[in-house]
């Protein structure tokens, strides 16, 4: 089945908008949102010049402001005329040592990565259940299955509370109408990976966003991008002994 109407949250720069355009190429029409519009109008513009026979809209969104979400998504499957999948990427990597004093970043982590999340999914789900069908797209981490210290540390966890919902819904909706998927990247660059100093295992945009796309696409539960080297290095963080998770902070 050809998901035709995508929606993307987070779609200013980094994953979300690489998927836009990956999503593009492939002659989709697009729903993108995020807080800078600016970003946005930009990506509309290339996207459009490049695929002219594809719709894109775009909206202003701040995910922690919650009762947003739902107008703004009903406002852009409106403009679409409907939605086939929904990808909840928007995510932020604040963070500081537990008990440093800087609990304000770990906060707006947890809130955005998180509880932002949640809202965005119970509007997708109500929009879904409406509607008869729908993909639901969840972008957590690799390093939702472990928790690394520092500052990373409520970013684990707001990762692997989010798998946590996706495995939730897959098993609510094991058999339709709504599919979920879980999707865990590795190391992608991104705004968020230039700011985090992480170089290791990092691969570029572009190859990043075609394997996510690719993966998104083949709807299953769960797939850990890209598989290799991840799929088994996922396998040896969930049993390493926590001092020796630190070299992945
Ligand atoms: N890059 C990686 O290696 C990697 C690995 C695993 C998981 N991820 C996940 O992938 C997702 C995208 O991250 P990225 O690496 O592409 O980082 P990025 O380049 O910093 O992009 C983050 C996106 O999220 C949006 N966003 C942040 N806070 C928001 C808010 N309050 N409301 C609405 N949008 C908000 C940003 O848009 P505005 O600032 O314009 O609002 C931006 O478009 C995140 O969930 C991240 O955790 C990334």
């Amino acid at each position: 089945m050809t998901r035709q109407k995508i929606l993307i949250t987070g779609a200013s720069s980094g994953l979300g908008a690489g998927m836009a355009r990956v999503f593009a190429a492939k002659g989709r029409d697009l729903a993108l949102c995020a807080r800078r519009t600016d970003r946005l109008e930009e990506l509309k513009a290339e996207l459009q010049e490049r695929h002219p026979g594809i719709t894109v809209a775009v909206a202003e969104l701040d995910v922690n402001d919650h009762e947003q979400v739902p107008k703004v998504f009903a406002a852009l499957r409106d403009e679409l005329g409907g939605l086939d999948r929904v990808v909840v990427n928007a995510g932020i990597g604040k963070g500081y040592p537990l008990g440093g004093g800087k609990s304000w970043a770990n906060k707006a982590t947890i809130e955005t990565n998180l509880i932002a999340a949640l809202v965005q999914i119970e509007t997708a789900v109500e929009m879904f259940k409406a509607g008869g069908e729908g993909h639901l797209v969840l972008i957590s981490s690799v390093l939702g299955n472990v928790g690394l210290p520092g500052h990373k540390a409520a970013y684990c966890a707001s990762k692997a509370a989010l798998s946590s919902l996706g495995q939730s819904l897959r098993a609510e909706y094991a058999s339709g109408p709504i599919k979920v998927t879980v999707i865990e990247p590795g190391y992608i660059e991104s705004e968020m990976t230039a700011k985090s100093n992480t170089t290791m295992l990092m691969v570029d945009n572009e190859t990043g966003v075609r394997a996510l796309v690719a993966a998104i696409e083949k709807e299953k539960g769960r797939a850990v991008v890209p598989g290799w080297p991840w799929w088994p290095l996922v396998e040896l963080l969930k049993v390493l002994p926590p001092r020796f998770t630190k070299r992945f902070a």
